[in-house]
């Protein structure tokens, strides 16, 4: 799959190896930035990675923060975007195969690079189910048209 990704300045340390581990899964990765640690602002690169996905440039997107809260809240005020933030595998896959997320957002400074890598596994590898779920999307993509 092709993955966008983006961070603010808190997750820049934990980005490189993030993207080794989506290279060895055989993913393709563009990177969005933030490309250094100077401060910067979270929405940004939110926004950038949202709307790549949105666009259908990526099939999905990754974003990191120091929680992966902000980054994420603003991700999905982009049309069309499912970010959900995850500290554990369970409620990753979950997001998928229920709630058909397009973006994982997590926090440096929440989690180390082995959950995060469990995490990013998880939610990639699984797949979104359909059927009673399919409703319950729709059903969100109407809030946004309202
Ligand atoms: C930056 O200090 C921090 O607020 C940001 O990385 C993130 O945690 C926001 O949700």
């Amino acid at each position: 799959m092709k993955i966008a990704i983006g961070n603010d300045h808190v997750g820049i340390e934990l980005k490189p190896i993030i993207i080794r581990f989506l290279k060895e899964l055989g993913h393709e990765v563009e990177d969005f930035g933030a490309f250094t640690n100077e401060r910067t602002d979270y929405p940004e690169y939110g926004k950038k990675v949202a709307e790549n996905v949105a666009a259908g440039k990526a099939d999905l997107g990754i974003l990191i923060c120091g929680t992966g809260v902000g980054i994420s809240i603003a991700a999905n005020k982009v049309k069309g975007i499912r970010a959900v933030v995850c500290s554990e595998p369970y409620s990753a896959k979950l997001s998928r195969e229920h709630n058909n997320t397009n973006i994982l957002a997590f926090g440096s400074r929440v989690i180390g690079s082995e959950m995060a890598k469990m995490i990013v596994q998880n939610w990639l590898e699984a797949e979104f189910e359909g059927g009673r779920h399919q409703n319950r999307v729709t059903m969100i993509a109407g809030i946004e048209n309202e």
